[in-house]
């Protein structure tokens, strides 16, 4: 009798033990929650919306060195959810693995963090080697000892180089980095890498960004960079609304059909959605490569000067600006083939350059004059 009883409570036991495993799969499954690090930056902000907008629960880490938490009002705003920022430096590797010690039930991480000005990067190669790579070893170190199973890390079409063939694929092969900037994109992919050789149940994407641009279509949040601005959009914006007395357009002696740069601008919710639908494909995932690479660009290019022309025609405004000398560094020519993206993620980018033009130029009005 005893022991039909013992055998009984064992068996419940065991059987409320297996739904126990259950609740944690099912938990860790469907709640989703996720860390995007470089949560309060200009793609984390953006990329945050469209995760809580298809469902999963987001924590941040961004030590401010380049936002502030204004972004996450904008997020609350937009979204009705107020998203937790730890603001930690990365490169503390035991502040860092206090957040992942509250925080055991991660689905995956968005790794955004990273100091991203080429020009910069010249002049201290040692800081962007140290906050770029010793951040990214920090948290591989975390994923690897908290069992996080999915990683998403912001790399950058800057790793093709000088490229020859266009558009470029996945495929194509690294040319020689054209700053330490580069080069820290470059050395972040092969880490990842290696790390996943020798960890077999993580799995990573490797996202090579073209030229991110734009803003949410409601004006709440948008590229506000503490550090000074250089890219093309925002210096376009800045200049129509007076910040800038003109701007130079950078060469218009290159080999391309108006004598301009050509790049391949991408509309950054487009951008953050290839971030969602990364991390679903990795949740989701069957086959056995644990670390794959996309091109997340538009698959177009516009000169320089087609960029100000959509500008101009989309907002009415007139741009004052100059041609100027080649600007050091530049490549001529470099824009997308995003296939793979579109047959493996199911991404597919959805607005034009005038989007661009229209949502970076009401998010500049927003954030100077505070209309909109
Ligand atoms: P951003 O500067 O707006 O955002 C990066 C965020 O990371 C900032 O909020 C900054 O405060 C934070 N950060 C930096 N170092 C940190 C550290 N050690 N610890 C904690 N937080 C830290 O930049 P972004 O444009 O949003 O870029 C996001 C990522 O995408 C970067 O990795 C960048 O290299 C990459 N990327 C950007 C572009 C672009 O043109 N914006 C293009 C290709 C790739
Ligand atoms: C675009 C075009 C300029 C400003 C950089 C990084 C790359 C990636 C994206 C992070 C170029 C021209 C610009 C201006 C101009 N970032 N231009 N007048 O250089 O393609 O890429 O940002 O990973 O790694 O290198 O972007 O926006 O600076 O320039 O004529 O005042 O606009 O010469 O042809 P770039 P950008």
């Amino acid at each position: 009798m005893r022991k039909s009883s013992d055998l009984q409570t064992k068996s419940w036991e065991f059987s409320n033990r297996i739904r126990l495993l259950h609740f944690i799969h099912f938990y860790i499954l469907y709640m989703k929650k996720v860390l995007v690090t470089g949560g309060c930056g200009y793609i984390g902000s953006h990329t945050i919306v469209d995760l809580i907008d298809n469902g999963f629960e987001v924590i941040s880490i961004d030590n401010l060195s380049n936002s502030t938490e204004e972004s996450l009002y904008g997020i609350e705003k937009i979204t009705g959810k107020r998203v937790r920022n730890y603001k930690v430096d990365l490169c503390d590797a035991k502040q860092t693995r206090e957040v992942f010690e509250k925080h055991t039930d991660l689905v995956g991480i968005i790794h955004f963090a990273a100091l991203k000005s080429v020009e910069e990067s010249v002049f201290q190669p040692l800081r962007y080697f140290r906050n770029n790579l010793g951040s990214l070893v920090n948290i591989l170190s975390c994923a690897d000892e908290f069992q996080i199973p999915h990683l998403i890390f912001s790399s950058s079409c800057s790793v093709y180089g000088n490229a020859t063939d266009l558009p470029v694929t996945e495929e194509t092969s690294f040319q020689e980095a054209e700053c330490p900037y580069a080069r820290t994109k470059q050395m972040g992919e092969k880490i990842i890498e290696d790390f996943c050789k020798t960890t077999p149940a993580f799995s990573a994407i490797l996202l090579r960004y073209f030229n991110p641009a734009g803003a949410h279509s409601s004006t709440f949040i948008g590229e506000s960079p503490s550090n000074k601005v250089t890219n093309l959009v925002p210096v376009i914006t800045e200049t129509a609304i007076g910040k800038r007395a003109s701007m130079t357009v950078f060469g218009e002696d290159y080999d391309t059909r108006d004598g301009s740069c050509i790049r391949d601008y991408i509309h950054v919710m487009d951008l953050a959605n290839a971030h969602t639908k990364s991390l679903q494909y990795l949740i989701g995932k069957k086959n056995e490569q644990n670390c794959e690479i996309y091109n997340v660009g538009l698959g177009e290019g516009a000169t320089v000067l087609e960029a100000v022309n959509a500008f101009e025609k989309t907002t009415g405004e007139k741009l004052n600006y100059k041609i100027g000398p080649r600007r050091a560094g530049d490549v001529v020519a470099i824009y997308a083939n995003k296939d793979k993206a579109s047959e493996h993620l199911g991404w597919k980018p959805t607005r034009s350059i005038e989007e661009i033009m229209k949502t970076a130029w009401a998010w500049e009005i927003k954030r100077t004059k505070g209309e909109g």
